[in-house]
């Protein structure tokens, strides 16, 4: 079968790797795609945004399956454009992505289904919003409630910051996705993320990871799309892990019965608080950069899967894993989150690469046209690596890290760090 997969990160640089392996496939193109390569993968001139061209595009090269990585395209309705064309597809419409694209749709839905999360008011002007902090004091959490490219979010420890992050999104810093804005009672504990597949009625759960958000080490500085990773998640108790299982079954339930054809990746963010597991935000996709941890861990064809997910059909699958860990390390330009410089050269894949159980997955990668491989993003290449142990991968993973190298080449050094510490780490 073909395949097209939408997607530029290092998100669907580890999808079409697990595809690649799969017996069931045959070409795999994915539009724009970056400087990463698989077998049997060709990169497509295509407008991920447009569904017309999508649809197009599957038609005349006999696709059967697309796969839509990112948020943007299934916020704009890209996968209801491909199934009105008959064509299988893994990613949630318009009205499922809204769980992702719109923070208030998210945080309402979970208050009316008793789905446990920070408390919450949702503000359409900054007078009311000030108003509200002036009785609310720092800590307190703003978010704007679009999609805002995972920086949209202030975890504001004084007022004045609070202020600040208020009048950023009126003032038009996101554009319309500060239109609105939520503020949040702040909440503590460590972070884990639950994926699940699901099909519409059924879902199952992938192994648990645990992203590094913030860009310095010691979880310090601003927040990132993610600086590293680890799965499964050795601080977390068989009875939280239950109990998120139990919060992700019951928002399908709730988009069940709202009406809502819910067929992808539902990722919950789940803060482990004094009180049990709390949801901090749901996406309506594969998690970057928990993907590069998590699908190298699924042993399942993943092919099977997808098309099961896109037909409904979950419920005759069965999720096999791997019996072992695996971390991944971030390696960004210098100045990332902020701006940085692109096309430098990058040395050591391969050397990386021909270490023992590692994976270089490519985030902002291109190729020039000898076929060398540049920077061209802030993440740039995610270097994951699977061991028997929590320790092996992590050590494995470094070991990796060491033998690349490009010009301004930042990362932390202590992913997973805070977890060999224990619970504790974060009392
Ligand atoms: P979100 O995109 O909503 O997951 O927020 C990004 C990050 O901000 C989360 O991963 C948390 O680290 C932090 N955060 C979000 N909401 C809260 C909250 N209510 N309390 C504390 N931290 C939060
Ligand atoms: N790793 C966070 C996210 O994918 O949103």
């Amino acid at each position: 079968m073909n395949i097209l997969v939408l997607g530029s990160g290092g998100r669907e640089h580890a999808i079409v790797c697990s595809l690649a392996d799969s017996p069931r496939a045959e070409r795999i193109f994915v539009a724009p795609g970056n400087g990463g390569s698989a077998p049997g993968v060709v990169r497509a001139e295509l407008d991920q945004m447009d569904g017309a061209a999508v649809v197009a595009f599957a038609e005349a090269n006999e696709v059967g399956l697309v796969v839509i990585g990112p948020e943007a395209p299934l916020v704009a309705g890209v996968a209801d454009a491909v199934r009105a064309a008959d064509i299988p597809c893994f990613g949630p419409g318009a009205a499922g992505a809204l769980i992702e694209g719109s923070k208030q749709f998210s945080k309402d839905l979970m208050l009316k289904y008793e789905i446990p999360t920070a408390e919450y008011a949702v503000f359409e002007d900054e007078a009311s919003a000030l108003a509200y902090l002036a009785r609310h004091p720092a800590p307190i959490v703003v978010k704007a409630n679009g999609l805002a490219a995972g920086k949209g979010v202030t975890v504001a420890e004084t007022n004045d910051e609070a202020v600040e992050a208020v009048r950023a999104c009126f003032g038009g810093r996101f554009g319309s996705a500060g239109a609105k804005v939520i503020i949040e009672e702040y909440m503590t504990g460590p972070e884990c993320s639950l994926l699940a597949f699901v099909d519409g009625r059924h879902m199952l759960p992938m192994v648990p990871a645990q992203d590094h958000k913030r860009a310095l080490e010691g979880d310090k500085g601003p927040n990132t799309g993610g600086m590293g990773v680890y799965s499964p998640v050795p601080i977390v108790s068989e009875l939280e892990l239950g109990e998120m299982i139990a919060l992700m079954q019951k928002t399908v339930d709730a988009l069940i019965s709202e009406g809502i054809d819910y067929k992808g990746v539902l990722y919950g963010g789940f803060m482990l608080t004094s009180t049990g597991p709390r949801v901090l935000e749901f996406n309506a996709r594969f998690g970057d950069p928990e993907t590069q941890v998590v699908l190298p861990l699924l042993t399942s064809d993943l092919v099977t899967v997808m098309l099961a997910c896109s037909k409904g059909e979950l419920d005759q699958c069965e999720l096999q894993w791997h019996d072992r860990w695996a971390a991944s390390v971030v390696l960004a330009s210098a100045s990332y989150p902020e701006s940085y410089e692109t096309g430098k050269p990058i040395t050591g894949i391969e050397a990386a690469e021909a270490l023992e159980n590692v994976t270089v997955f490519h985030a902002g990668t291109r190729r020039d046209v000898s076929g060398a491989v540049l920077t061209n993003g802030g993440r740039v290449l995610n270097v994951t690596a699977l061991g028997s142990s929590f320790q092996d991968a992590r050590e494995q993973a470094y070991r990796a890290v060491d033998l690349i190298d490009f010009e301004g080449k930042i990362y932390r050094r202590d992913i997973g760090e805070r977890a060999l510490r224990g619970r504790n780490a974060w009392e």
